[in-house]
């Protein structure tokens, strides 16, 4: 089984990707996929939905910019990177500050504590996504004083969420719909086929050592049935 909360565990920080083409328009996305290969030359990658317009833009110039994200920001400040495309919206407007790369990919100034740019070195499709491996050729520090935002914080404080195009989108559904099943299952009795006792995790077995509250499933292996002492392997679950 995969359980999809478990993936909530990985940790990852989160950045303004962004790009130019080839008539030098800029876009970016809110990505938290960039993470460094090697350090000798350092190499970084970056993970970009097919359908991302910076994706285009990344294949175009071959290039790209890393805009590292500060810790206090807003869910409004993540909108127009995150949830809306360059293909419907202009991102680079005057009210965003930016300054142009070495690269001429856009660095983004606002709420940002460092940055790096990249020249693409290869391309891998995964799938949905793809892959741009790229050398550092410039990079540096904007803040000192300021975090940089992680995933985890982002979902546990500032209460964000993934969007279908990110690596990490999981359907809320799904984890719903886990959450339902693992419930149930921690209160599925079982019953004994040789003599029909019933366990139920409600009341455990505290005879035995089993706590009330204890689904069947954590019970350890060397436990016995309480009436006729056959072992755990013995129980089916119940309807
Ligand atoms: C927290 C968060 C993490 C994201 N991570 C990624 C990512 O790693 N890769 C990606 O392709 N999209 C990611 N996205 C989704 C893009 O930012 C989003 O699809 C964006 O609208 C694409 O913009 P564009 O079409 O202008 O390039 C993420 C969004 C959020 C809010």
């Amino acid at each position: 089984m995969i359980d999809y909360k478990s993936f909530f565990k990985i940790t990852y920080g989160l950045y303004i990707l962004s790009s130019k083409n080839k008539e030098g328009k800029l876009n970016g996305h809110i990505s938290n996929t960039v993470l460094q290969v090697t350090a000798g030359p350092p190499k970084f990658l970056v993970a970009s939905h097919k359908d991302n317009l910076t994706s285009d833009y990344i294949i175009e110039s071959g290039v790209f910019a890393v805009s590292v994200i500060q810790q206090d920001v807003d869910l409004k400040y993540m909108g127009p990177w995150g949830f809306q495309s360059g293909k419907e919206i202009e991102k680079f407007t005057d009210e965003v500050n930016y300054r142009i790369g070495k690269t001429g990919a856009p660095i983004v100034l606002d709420k940002t504590v460092s940055y790096l740019e990249c020249k693409v070195l290869e391309t891998k499709d995964v799938g949905t996504h793809l892959l741009f491996i790229g050398e550092v050729v410039e990079a540096g520090n904007l803040q000192e004083d300021k975090k940089p935002l992680t995933y985890a914080y982002y979902r546990d404080v500032i209460k964000g969420i993934s969007p279908e195009h990110s690596p990490t989108y999981i359907e809320e559904k799904k984890v719903e719909e886990q959450q339902k099943q693992q419930l149930e299952q921690s209160h599925k009795k079982y019953q004994c086929v040789i003599c029909g006792y019933i366990y139920d995790p409600a009341e455990g077995d505290p005879d035995g050592g089993i706590a009330p509250g204890t689904p069947f499933e954590e019970i350890p292996d060397d436990w016995q049935c309480p009436v006729c002492g056959v072992s755990k392997s013995d129980f089916n679950p119940m309807e």
